[in-house]
């Protein structure tokens, strides 16, 4: 017996190895393809199943960014919603965490809210010892029951892995049944946290202030009589500086409101206000005549800022959820649902009209390109499609940089995601000075009425335009003139409609440079 147990050995150790490795191809190709599907973005956080919404929690601790996220973990649409979990060293490349904050079913639902650093303690709750460094990260998020908002702490002292609920919650709770998404901030000139949130059907949004993030008393009512339809959601305040001046003098207050819905292109979106901000109270200097959105495509909403970004830094970042709720819960995607968007730098700028909002994709976004596949200019769109054709410039995860000189009355762009009877097109009008995604016949557009269309921003006009486009499977992110106009949309293209081109109404149109590259996955 032992001597044919020694003959079957090398046999044995051959079909262990065998099967070891035929074990890990499979799991290897497994995990591949969940990050492969047809319509999984290649560089946007994706859960790896299930429901997605909000981000919520964007914070920077210790060398790692945070991005917390509504998230249903239990099925593919809205429901027993939870904090999921990612983190990542430059918010592109993310590794996904254990569930941070769940659900206590039966009681409440987690909803949307942030996280601080607690720097020097001042809720008690953070227990490391060292007294060079008694941080903690504390969440502050909405204990959603069914007849009631209230506002909650979670903490954790190891880096954000592990999370307990404060034991004398809520904090705060104005009893009020739509009273949600907290953002709180630390306001350096009087030494004290802040917090904003909304009552959503009454689009108000309250501000609070507290000394030790545990009992926080109310301050003021930010809201416009007869604000539209809808319901406030996931407000933000912050300060940025003016025309890139960081002179104190030169700094405004941003406050944010998520619209639901009430947005230019149909459903939610992200409306701003400009304006002072005393410790206390905002007050709006936008004219009241006047709606400033964020994102005038159709899918950029719930927006979060990180907090505690180093400042020597000095950004303010922010992502948004890439969705509507006009169709969140039926987009054609079956194992996961939602997407976040780039995160984008905001900044202020001073035009003719007012003070606007600029966005720009982060620059660590630069780490994503893997080959560039085009570089010229002075091209006619003819020159410009040969250039693309000659070099087989194709995909469904593009970088695009352009500058575009329309005649007069031209409508000229690209056509991206082509395939034989789709395309989804990106481009401006110079007749109208507006910037467009049309994506009527991106694709599968049928599972919503609400989703097929042409979604315009006006632009402050200047020739040439200057666009940045970012293409991944499923979404269509459009920067142009350095962030002035953002347009945001999904596309659910066929599997190899894979074709870029440009167009242009009269022909005679310029492009003046063009530069694309192609961009890799996060996930591999
Ligand atoms: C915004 C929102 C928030 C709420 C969360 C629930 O999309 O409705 O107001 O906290 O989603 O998932």
């Amino acid at each position: 017996m032992t001597r044919i147990a020694a003959r079957q050995r090398p046999l044995c150790r051959f079909v262990l190895l065998f099967l070891s490795v035929l074990f890990a191809a499979i799991f290897f190709s497994a995990a591949q393809g969940v990050y492969d599907e047809p319509w999984r973005p290649q560089y946007h956080f994706t859960p790896a199943a299930n429901f997605m919404n909000d981000p919520n929690g964007l914070i920077y601790y210790k060398g790692e960014y945070h991005l917390f996220y509504q998230h249903n973990p239990q099925g593919a649409e809205w429901g027993h919603m939870s904090w999921g979990h990612a983190i990542s060293d430059d918010m592109l490349h993310w590794r996904h965490l254990p569930l941070a904050i769940p659900e206590e079913p039966g009681r409440f639902m987690i909803y949307s809210g942030s996280a601080v650093v607690d720097w020097h303690n001042s809720s008690l709750l953070c227990s490391n010892t060292d007294p060079r460094d008694p941080s903690c990260l504390i969440a502050i998020y909405t204990a959603a029951g069914p007849d009631s908002q209230r506002q909650n702490l979670a903490f954790s002292n190891d880096r954000g892995r592990t999370w307990s609920n404060y034991s004398s919650n809520p904090v705060a709770d104005l009893h009020q049944p739509d009273f949600r998404d907290p953002k709180v901030f630390w306001y350096e000139p009087q030494k004290k946290w802040v917090m904003v949130a909304v009552f959503a059907d009454e689009k108000q949004a309250k501000i609070l202030d507290s000394t030790d993030l545990k009992k926080w008393t109310l301050r003021s009512t930010f809201g416009l009589p007869g604000a539209g339809k809808g319901q406030w959601e996931c407000p933000d305040l912050f300060e940025l500086s003016l025309d890139n001046n960081s002179r104190a003098a030169n700094k405004e207050w941003v406050m944010v409101v998520n619209r639901n819905p009430g947005a230019p292109a149909g459903g939610t979106g992200v409306q701003y206000f400009v304006g002072t901000f005393d410790g206390a109270k905002f007050t709006a200097e936008t004219p009241a005549d006047q709606e400033l959105w964020a994102d005038y495509g159709k899918d950029f909403y719930a927006t979060n800022s990180f907090s505690d970004i180093p400042a020597k830094d000095g950004r303010r970042i922010w992502i948004g959820w890439i969705s509507n709720w006009r169709y969140a819960n039926t987009e054609p995607t079956k194992l996961w649902r939602g997407a976040q968007s780039l995160p984008r730098v905001l900044r202020l700028k001073t035009y003719p009209d007012g003070i606007r909002l600029v966005q720009t994709p982060v620059k660590e976004a630069e780490r994503l390109r893997t080959k560039q596949l085009l570089h010229g200019g002075r091209f006619s769109i003819q020159q410009a499609n040969n250039e693309i054709h000659a070099a087989n410039v194709q995909g469904d995860t593009l970088e695009i940089e352009a500058e575009i000189a329309p005649r007069v009355d031209d409508e000229i762009g690209f056509r991206l995601r082509k395939g034989p009877h789709e395309e989804t097109l990106v481009g401006v009008s110079a007749k109208m000075h507006e910037l467009f995604i049309d994506r009527t016949r991106s694709g599968l557009v049928s599972f919503s009425p609400d989703f097929p269309g042409r979604h315009h921003a006006t632009l402050h006009w200047t020739s040439p335009v200057k666009l940045h486009i970012f293409l991944d499977r499923s979404s269509v992110e459009v920067f142009a003139n350095d962030g002035e106009t953002v347009l945001t949309d999904r596309v659910y293209p066929s599997p190899g409609s894979d074709g870029l081109e440009l167009f242009s109404d009269s022909g005679g149109s310029q492009v003046q440079s063009l530069t694309i590259w192609k961009l890799g996955s996060i996930w591999k």
